[in-house]
């Protein structure tokens, strides 16, 4: 059942984008009148208008909205600030979200053309279309030899992942951030972070024969018969609603081949979850469409914001400044160090360490896929969540963790996919550059050598087993693997480095980093289980140490 806050919450992030506003909050008739400054309950309030405030997020991903919903709940009013836009209000399709074979400019931030991780089938330029420049859902940040996806919108990369909630293995864990108490983490945080998220799995007996998760099955059955280990894998994405869709009984998302451009149900995205929750007290307003372009310190210690606010279409609608006592990056892995390496190399926070855009990875992340025989067909129709991972991440020469992922064509393409997790020490960092005034992420395609070579003795075997081939026509250039792009950016700004143990960023006081910033390049699973648990472990100790 709802709680009361998180029906006012949804209700309040339903209504402003009914109303269009690019700034939400619960009027303060709703909460009763609580005592927070006027102005943030105001729903029209320009930032400007705001002066002070005790406390700022950037951005609305996972680390910030843990951060906002605490902070509420210990009473601090605290103001969000979104690149994006809000994910609520249908378009005049009915939907939120675009179709994803054939997308608007919501599926994109700001292209002329979509970038799916996919460039080609059966080497045609089929899957990519031209679509209208808009605040879409989806980014891809091209950086020299590696591109990076991520989310744009309230609820940052929730919108558009694949809902898999792994927790780590402890061991790996223990070893990527030893200066965090794990007994503390396994025993509190991770639990606490799976209850709020929503995390449940899909039911074992009905996956056994559920038609969209054939594809599932045959590639478990050639894992398992070259001798690896399958698990089910939990999900933020509603089970019961999935097995609704299969049963014909709800209109599909998962089985409608909804997700890197966003789900139209079943999800549960952050907006539903942390964002709902955290809107729902009354002291959280988050303005969207709001991007923060500059940091600097006052001389009384706040931090000084400058802000610019862009329409859906791009317009710049205005240049903004607001203080705060206490500021929280949450901009991601790529935002949050982008916004400290351009202060500290700019001079507005000169006293940023450089360890400030060092340890940047991309948590081993490389996709490939097989060409099954004809007789083992994958199926039509199949889910985009994935339910199964090939586990091999024990295997002290060749840690692998790869999930089974599905290649949603809506027709029989006899293809088996993944998205291989491995173990890479290489690391890349930031640099600012002047001309561009962003960070450039410096990281070659031959640190990469390391990943592919342990996804391809992993999938070497099984096809050897099997009698079965590489797809080469889906990636590019013949590639069988996919070593230029990633889902899981890691690190940047990393915890004990170039913060204190919990997230306080070093040479300054009351600036935090709540984020993926946080996590030293690799974490041996799809990351946002841990980004929630780590901020939640973070947030505590600093409401009880720098608010007492
Ligand atoms: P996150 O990126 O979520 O949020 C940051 C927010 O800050 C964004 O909304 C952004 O717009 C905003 N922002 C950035 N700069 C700003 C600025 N200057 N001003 C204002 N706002 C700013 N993980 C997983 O565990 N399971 C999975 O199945 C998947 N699958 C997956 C698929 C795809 C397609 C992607 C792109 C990613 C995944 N991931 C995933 C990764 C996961 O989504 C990712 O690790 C987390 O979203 C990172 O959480 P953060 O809190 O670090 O930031």
């Amino acid at each position: 059942m709802l709680s009361r806050r998180r029906f006012l919450g949804t209700a309040a992030l339903q209504s402003a984008a009914a109303l269009g506003l690019s700034c939400i909050s619960l009027p303060s008739r709703a909460t009763g009148a609580r005592s927070f400054n006027d102005a943030m309950a105001l729903p029209k309030a320009t930032l400007s208008q705001l002066g002070r405030v005790p406390a700022i997020v950037i951005g609305t991903g996972y680390g910030g909205a843990v951060t906002a919903l605490r902070l509420a709940e210990a009473g601090v009013p605290v103001v969000m600030l979104e690149m994006g836009r809000l994910w609520t209000q249908p378009g005049s399709d009915g939907k939120v979200f675009t179709k994803t074979l054939s997308p608007d400019g919501r599926a994109m931030w700001f292209k002329d053309k979509t970038e799916a991780p996919l460039k080609t089938f059966l080497g045609l330029d089929v899957i990519n279309k031209k679509i209208p420049r808009y605040a879409g859902v989806l980014d891809r940040v091209n950086y020299d030899e590696m591109s990076v996806y991520v989310g744009r919108g309230v609820g940052g990369g929730s919108l558009v992942n694949g809902a898999m909630a792994v927790t780590p293995a402890r061991g790996y864990f223990e070893q990527m951030l030893p200066s965090v108490n794990a007994s503390e983490m396994y025993g509190t945080y991770f639990p606490r972070a799976n209850a709020q998220l929503g995390v449940n799995q899909v039911d074992p007996a009905w996956f056994e024969t559920a038609a969209c998760y054939r594809y599932a099955r045959v590639s478990r059955a050639a894992a398992n018969q070259a001798g690896f280990k399958t698990v089910f894998v939990p999900s933020v994405y509603n089970a019961k609603y999935m097995e609704a869709e299969q049963a014909n009984a709800v209109p599909r998302s998962a089985l409608g081949q909804e997700v890197i451009y966003g789900n139209n149900a079943g999800k549960l995205s952050l907006d539903k979850t942390y964002l709902a929750d955290a809107v729902g007290t009354g002291r959280v307003t988050i303005y969207t469409l709001h991007e923060v372009r500059r940091i600097e310190q006052q001389s009384n210690g706040d931090y000084l914001l400058t802000v610019r606010q862009i329409d859906e279409v791009g317009n710049v609608l205005g240049s903004f400044q607001v203080s705060c006592g206490k500021l929280f990056l949450g901009a991601g892995s790529l935002g949050t160090t982008e916004l400290l390496v351009r202060a500290r190399d700019t001079g507005t926070l000169p006293k940023l360490s450089t360890q400030v855009g060092q340890g940047w990875g991309h948590n081993g992340n490389v996709m490939t896929a097989r060409a099954n025989h004809l007789w083992n067909p994958t199926g039509a129709v199949q889910s985009t969540m994935p339910a199964m991972g090939i586990n091999d991440w024990a295997n002290p020469a060749n840690p692998v963790f790869a999930e089974i992922t599905p290649l949603p064509t809506g027709f029989e393409n006899w293809v088996s996919m993944y998205l291989a997790i491995t173990r890479n020490p290489e690391r890349g960092h930031f640099e600012y550059d002047a001309a561009t005034d962003t960070a450039k992420l410096r990281w070659t395609r031959a640190q990469n050598t390391i990943t592919v070579n342990s996804a391809k003795m992993m999938f070497d075997k099984i096809n050897q087993q099997q009698g079965t081939v590489y797809r080469t026509d889906l990636f590019g250039g013949g590639k069988a693997f996919a070593d230029d792009f990633c889902y899981h950016p890691l690190g940047g700004c990393v915890l004990d480095v170039a913060t204190d143990n919990v997230g306080r960023v070093k040479g300054y006081q009351g600036l935090y980093v709540t984020d993926s910033a946080l996590i030293p390049g690799s974490i041996g699973v799809n990351p946002f289980v841990t980004i929630t648990a780590l901020a939640e472990r973070n947030i505590e100790r600093v409401l009880a140490q720098d608010f007492a």
